[in-house]
């Protein structure tokens, strides 16, 4: 029999810099400077309100456990049957299909001011957020990624009983998403991203150096 070996992808343990190096070479720079300009609010935000990866940082979690779900798929499935779309465009349809959620206080103020549904709400900030990181050029010329992106949680009010809404990257992809937020709801155990602790200014800061007394406590303190 043979020995399997767990390997980082067979772990979903590879890091969000490793998937950022594979995007598609026209938005690499794009997905980069995002992350990098936004890197608190993936360490921040969480995955959902309540159902998957619901706790601060969440989101992060989400969407690396996404792009490892989506690595491990493809690797195995493309071995056994040629799939009609390449690794990395289901790498960038993971990474931006939430974007939204990096800014939650958006989607629920458009839904207050112009009482329109959640997802609605959802779809036109995440097309914004595309437009403002320069996602918009690239998804014009590629509509099969496109229909991916509009797919990636379900054909939804799309169905029709005639010809097939979501395609093949689409599908994979809604495979990786659904195995995150309801197989996997709760993973990883530790943060994905890990995040940078800002120093609080209003925190009481110790003398460098002299005597401090407290409750006639003499304390000294040397620079
Ligand atoms: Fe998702």
């Amino acid at each position: 029999m043979a020995k399997l070996i767990a390997t980082d992808l067979d772990s979903f343990t590879l890091p969000m810099e490793y998937f950022l190096d594979q995007m598609p070479s026209e938005v690499r720079d794009q997905c980069t400077g995002l992350f990098n300009d936004k890197k608190d609010l993936f360490a921040k935000e969480k995955g959902s309100k309540r159902n998957h990866q619901a706790w601060g940082g969440g989101y992060g979690d989400h969407i690396v456990e996404c792009l490892n779900i989506v690595t491990y798929l493809y690797a195995h499935l493309s071995a056994v049957r040629t799939l009609p779309f390449l690794l990395e465009e289901a790498l960038f349809v993971m990474y931006v299909h939430d974007l939204e959620k990096l800014y939650p206080d958006q989607v629920d103020n458009y839904e207050q001011n112009t009482g329109c549904t959640s997802k609605k709400a959802k779809k036109i900030v995440r097309e914004s957020l595309y437009a403002q990181f320069g996602f918009s050029d690239y998804l014009e010329r590629n509509d099969h990624i496109r229909i991916a992106l509009d797919t990636v949680e379900g054909e939804n009010d799309l169905y029709s009983p005639n010809r097939r809404i979501m395609n093949e990257l689409g599908a994979l992809c809604h495979c990786a998403d659904t195995l995150s937020s309801r197989v996997w709801y709760a993973f990883p155990k530790t943060p994905s991203i890990p995040t940078t602790p800002t120093p609080d200014p209003r925190a009481p800061q110790p003398p460098v150096e002299g005597i401090e007394t407290i409750n006639g406590v003499h304390r000294q303190y040397f620079g």
